[in-house]
């Protein structure tokens, strides 16, 4: 699928154009590349934590952060062996915590078996590693030929093909990694650099929320959104859908200096973590007493109304909730507990207003 030196502009389409990419890309990477240290270096444990990093972050804050944790944790065996609270002392401030986690978890992995996977698939297994660092490892340090396509790839693919999709969506996601692999170059120094490489332009030529460096660009010649005047517009991302509301009443039942909590089913939302009581829809003063009915409790008196939203990243809750004093069991989901009994439970913070209603109320008595 090389591109036809003879070609002419007015032959180029959307879909011819991108074998036109990694000749000169390469050459312009080699030229114009930042020194960055992970790209001195084949040793995958330092490629790893430099991808793993560099997940929703941008490279100045990774530096400091990269240098310490490889002087902390030189191998994969350290990492392996790392207390928590020095893992995590040296994440600080780096953001999405879970990272640092799954780090660990993956170099236990790793420690085990004695090697690092030295193929796509084998690197997609081991936590926190997702399509995209699974291919920008397999190809930096194992010489795989695997496109890593990044936001900052999809965004330079979807200008030098004019490509009116929307990037957000996996099919398209899919269909440009398609694309960039079916072009990706055939010999292993080539296959090492060009994912960096095509990073790198969508990170310093074509870049977001701009307008693009054409005048800088490898792909200047034959960008069929430079050509068409399309590529300031580019990529197309449909905003997301906005988050579905879910009204919901949360009763806060007061007894005996108890207040009643039921374990959240096993799947979905806040699995296995505890909540107070609560109902589908916005309950009034009139219609809430049947609930308490419904659940076999006696309405004794109403203390307070607290209304609540928590956000949620699909959805969101708004709540209207009741301190009500009761008389009763309830039914066997339900535990009561007191002040003290109520710190043992997880309670997510989307109930963080009724847990103090709860402590408040329940501190009050004791
Ligand atoms: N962003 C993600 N991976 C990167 C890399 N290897 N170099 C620079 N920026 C990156």
């Amino acid at each position: 699928m090389w591109y036809d030196n003879t070609m002419k502009q007015h032959e180029l389409t959307t879909e011819n154009v991108l074998p036109r990419l990694p000749e000169p890309l390469l050459a312009w990477y080699r030229e114009n590349a930042r020194d960055l240290p992970w790209r001195r270096t084949r040793d995958p444990y330092r490629i790893w934590v430099s991808e793993i990093m560099l997940q929703q972050t941008r490279v100045a804050a990774v530096l400091g952060y990269y240098a310490r944790f490889l002087e902390a944790f030189p191998s994969v065996e350290a990492l392996a062996a790392a207390p928590e609270d020095r893992l995590m002392k040296l994440w600080e401030g780096l953001g999405y915590y879970s990272r640092a986690r799954n780090l660990q978890k993956a170099a236990r992995l790793v420690a085990e078996r004695g090697s690092f996977p030295d193929t796509y698939e084998g690197l997609l297994a081991l936590p926190g590693i997702g399509d995209y660092t699974a291919s920008a490892i397999a190809s930096a340090a194992f010489g795989r030929r695997e496109a890593a396509v990044d936001g900052n790839v999809l965004r330079a693919v979807a200008r030098i093909t004019d490509c009116h999709d929307d990037i957000l969506d996996p099919k398209v996601k899919k269909a440009v990694r398609d694309q960039v692999q079916a072009v990706m170059p055939e010999d292993g120094e080539s296959i090492r650099i060009f994912n960096q490489a095509a990073m790198e332009l969508g990170a310093t030529v074509c870049v977001p929320n701009g307008p693009p460096r054409c005048g800088d660009c490898p792909a200047r010649d034959f960008c069929q959104g430079r050509i068409r005047g399309t590529a300031e517009t580019l990529p197309v991302k449909k905003p997301k859908k906005a988050r579905r509301a879910e009204e919901k009443t949360v009763f806060l039942f007061l007894r005996d200096g108890k207040t009643a909590l039921r374990k959240r089913p096993a799947a979905g939302l806040l699995a296995g973590l505890w909540e107070f009581p609560n109902v589908e829809g916005t309950l009034t003063e009139a219609t809430a007493p049947s609930a308490v009915a419904s659940w076999g409790l006696e309405l004794k008196a109403w203390k307070n109304r607290l209304t609540a939203r928590h956000i949620f990243t699909h959805v969101e809750w708004h709540m209207t909730g009741y301190t009500l004093e009761v008389a009763g069991e309830g039914p066997e989901d339900f535990v009561w507990a007191d002040a003290e009994g109520l710190k043992e439970y997880a309670v997510p913070s989307a109930f963080a207003r009724y847990y103090a209603e709860a402590m408040e109320q329940l501190g009050m008595r004791s």
